[in-house]
């Protein structure tokens, strides 16, 4: 199977953050946030896997700053691991003040797909060719993570 590298499967999202979006504070909603998120990173994975993908874990999820309404929320998702089935993805989240032009990094959140086949059963997924300096370093903070999931599993099964 091709690898593919992280900058091809790469995913930029852009949204107006809209009076439906907001909280009693006018702020982004949390779980408006998560959902937004979740699509940014199933698309990169999908773009990964050229397969139907299942989210299997939200982890690291943070809330450092709000976003506004009337912002502009931009979302970067980008593969940083694959294994045999999964792909690790990071999102980084954007608060833009479109007049001001400041950007702010708001959240980040790591989540893991699994490719699935036709009868919804996990299947493998093309190499990660990981290039620069900085997609080695998260390929191998991911790699510990997975190969620990892996150990759980296979203890949780004995
Ligand atoms: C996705 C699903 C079919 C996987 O089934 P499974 O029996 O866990 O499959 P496996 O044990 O073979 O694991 C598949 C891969 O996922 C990884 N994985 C499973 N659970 C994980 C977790 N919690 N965190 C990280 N990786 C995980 C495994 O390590 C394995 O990776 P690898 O192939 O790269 O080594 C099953 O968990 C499922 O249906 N989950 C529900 C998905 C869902 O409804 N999501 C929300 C809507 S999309």
């Amino acid at each position: 199977m091709q690898g593919k590298t992280p900058e091809e499967t790469k995913v930029t999202m852009t949204e107006l953050v809209l009076p439906t979006d907001v909280n009693l504070l006018k702020n982004l909603k949390g779980g408006r946030l998560m959902h937004l998120i979740d699509i940014a990173a199933a698309m990169a994975a999908t773009r990964h896997a050229g397969k139907v993908v299942a989210t299997v874990s939200v982890e690291n999820l943070t809330f450092k700053h709000p976003i506004r309404l009337g912002e502009m929320v931009e979302l970067t998702a980008k593969i940083v691991y694959v294994g045999k089935t999964s792909m690790h993805v990071n999102v980084t989240v954007i608060g833009e003040n479109l007049y001001t032009g400041s950007r702010i990094t708001t959240n980040e959140a790591k989540l893991v797909f699994v490719a699935l086949d036709e009868n919804q059963r996990p299947t493998e997924v093309p190499p990660l060719l990981v290039q620069s300096e900085e997609e080695k370093k998260a390929y191998i903070e991911a790699e510990k993570k997975a190969e620990k999931v892996r150990k759980e599993k296979l203890f949780t099964k004995n």
